[in-house]
């Protein structure tokens, strides 16, 4: 069902976008890991991993806290977590919940929590926020990369002009709107949640995809069923005929080569704070 624009739906997913999104999901994986390098995490640590997805990353961190360790994952998305499963063990664990209530888990059972293209999606951030406060033992860290709205993908900007080129820009101008939270209210968030030791950088990462198809299937897999909600079939067909003229601009030797940008933050929990 198409949703009021603007508004993330949680009920479009399906299983063949669980699918393809475990086959694309890679990319992410490989920005993941410029998260997980500054945790430092260590052998033995428990860690949280919010908005898991198909949950490679959690099995990448699995092995970096060892046998001693514990994982939990967490996903909305019932066919994700499905997906997941399939790489669970006595250490790694995943199980479908959302990031604004984490009421499974006791005050301060977490030496680590992170979001990995995550937040953007959540409605409730302060409210997720003060949940991994909650769930972090004191001196925990938090680690997530979220987009910024001031710096939308280069898809997105693409899909925009897509969207223009196709005779669409009027009666779609509020769909696909930019994601993503400023430094500014980032910041201001983790402090209202309590954090410590704020510090963030916005990057820029290159992904490069073989086609327009493999571009379009990976938006349509990581927007969950968001991804040109609200357009008819037909207009879809005309949007993705226009998307593709304009990425193929970018093609060179290895692939269509498209940036993304990323803000990358990291606090942590006071160590003496008794909440
Ligand atoms: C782009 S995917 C990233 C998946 C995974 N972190 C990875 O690295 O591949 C975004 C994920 O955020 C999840 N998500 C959306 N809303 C959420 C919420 N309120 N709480 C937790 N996760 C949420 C989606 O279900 C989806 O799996």
């Amino acid at each position: 069902m198409s949703q009021p624009s603007g508004v993330i739906s949680l009920e479009q997913d399906t299983p063949e976008l669980a699918r393809a999104y475990e086959q694309a999901g890679i990319v992410q994986f490989h920005h993941g890991k410029f998260l997980i390098g500054p945790l430092a995490l260590k052998a033995g640590e428990h860690v949280l991993d919010i908005g898991t997805g198909t949950g490679r990353l959690a099995e990448f961190v699995a092995g970096l806290v060892g046998p001693q360790g514990r994982v939990v994952g967490i996903d909305p998305l019932e066919s994700r977590i499905e997906i997941a499963r399939l790489r669970q063990s006595e250490t790694l664990t995943f199980e479908t919940g959302r990031a604004e209530d984490l009421s499974r888990f006791g005050d301060g059972e977490f030496d680590a929590v992170y979001l990995n293209s995550v937040l953007h999606w959540i409605a409730e951030k302060g409210r997720a926020l003060r949940e991994i406060h909650r769930v972090l033992k004191p001196g925990g860290r938090l680690g997530l990369n979220v987009q910024d709205p001031s710096r939308p993908h280069q898809s997105r900007q693409l899909l925009r002009a897509a969207i223009v080129q196709a005779g669409l820009g009027d009666a779609h101008r509020d769909s696909n709107p930019v994601l993503g939270v400023t430094d500014d209210k980032l910041k201001s968030l983790f402090t209202a949640a309590g954090f410590i030791d704020y510090r963030s950088d916005l990057r820029s990462l290159i992904d490069l995809h073989r086609d327009v198809d493999t571009v379009l299937r990976w938006s349509e897999a990581s927007a969950f069923g968001n991804f040109l909600d609200g357009f008819s079939n037909a207009e879809r067909d005309r949007v993705s005929t226009a998307f593709a003229e304009l990425v193929e601009a970018n093609r060179i030797p290895e692939g269509l080569r498209l940036e993304r940008y990323l803000r990358f933050a990291f606090a942590r929990k006071a160590p003496s704070s008794n909440s």
